[in-house]
């Protein structure tokens, strides 16, 4: 598999979208999901670093790995200017350049929509978890509406190229469980820009350890 991906049209307008988002609600959506996390971090499919500024004082290292090199660029800049020690690096989710065991949180917003095998993708994660390490998450997932979903799945073409491979319709909760997870914590909600609903609203915050 290849170890870089190149999505130069996306890398040129998610750091705008990423912005509009965080301004709109998702700085709080980001928070939510960082909050009490501690000790080595993996962030896997970082982007421009918008979760770095977040990082607690626990927090003694973050490995963020990016493969989209304008993406990784932004993340490095951001990194210089995060409140704790933040090393970007280049890699694929599927095949994370990182040891064993060595990580007590691993990462992961709105990515498991556009990394292009999950189960791969959570089993590194669980690999480089420590024992009674934790996955955090902050998705864009499937509607568990019937209307909402039905509009998802026609919308979900036109949206998988200039989002640079995003999924609308991922069942991402099942998709976290399928891969040995067990959810500790959820919060399923619609994440309304300026009161109003897009197709990737729909999204979870949640919490998930390796199940024994
Ligand atoms: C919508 S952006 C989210 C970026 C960031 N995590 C955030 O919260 O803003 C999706 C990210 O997933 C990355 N990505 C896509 N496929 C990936 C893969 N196979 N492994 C790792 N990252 C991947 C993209 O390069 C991009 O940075």
């Amino acid at each position: 598999m290849a170890k870089a991906l190149s999505h130069p049209v996306f890398a040129r307008v998610y750091p705008r979208i990423a912005a509009f988002a965080d301004a709109h609600g998702s700085i709080e959506h980001r928070q939510e999901m960082l909050a009490g996390v501690r000790g080595r971090v993996v962030e896997i499919g970082a982007g421009t670093g918008s979760n770095f500024r977040h990082y607690q004082p626990e927090v003694t290292q973050v490995m963020a790995v990016e493969p989209e090199p304008r993406l990784r660029a932004l993340a490095e800049k951001a990194a210089t200017e995060a409140p704790v020690p933040v090393e970007v690096v280049a890699g694929l989710a599927e095949e994370l350049p990182l040891e064993d065991d060595g990580f007590d949180v691993a990462v992961c917003s709105l990515v498991l929509c556009t990394i292009a095998d999950v189960p791969g993708a959570l089993a590194e994660a669980r690999r480089v978890l420590k024992p009674g390490g934790e996955l955090r998450f902050y998705e864009h997932v499937r509607s568990e509406r019937p209307g909402f979903r039905r509009v998802q799945q026609v919308l979900a073409p036109l949206w998988r190229l200039p989002g640079g491979g995003c999924h609308l319709t991922r069942d991402t909760e099942r998709a976290i469980q399928e891969a040995g997870f067990t959810v500790k914590d959820i919060r399923r909600f619609y994440f309304l820009i300026n009161g109003r609903a897009n197709p990737a609203s729909p999204s979870i915050i949640g919490t998930a350890r390796p199940s024994t």
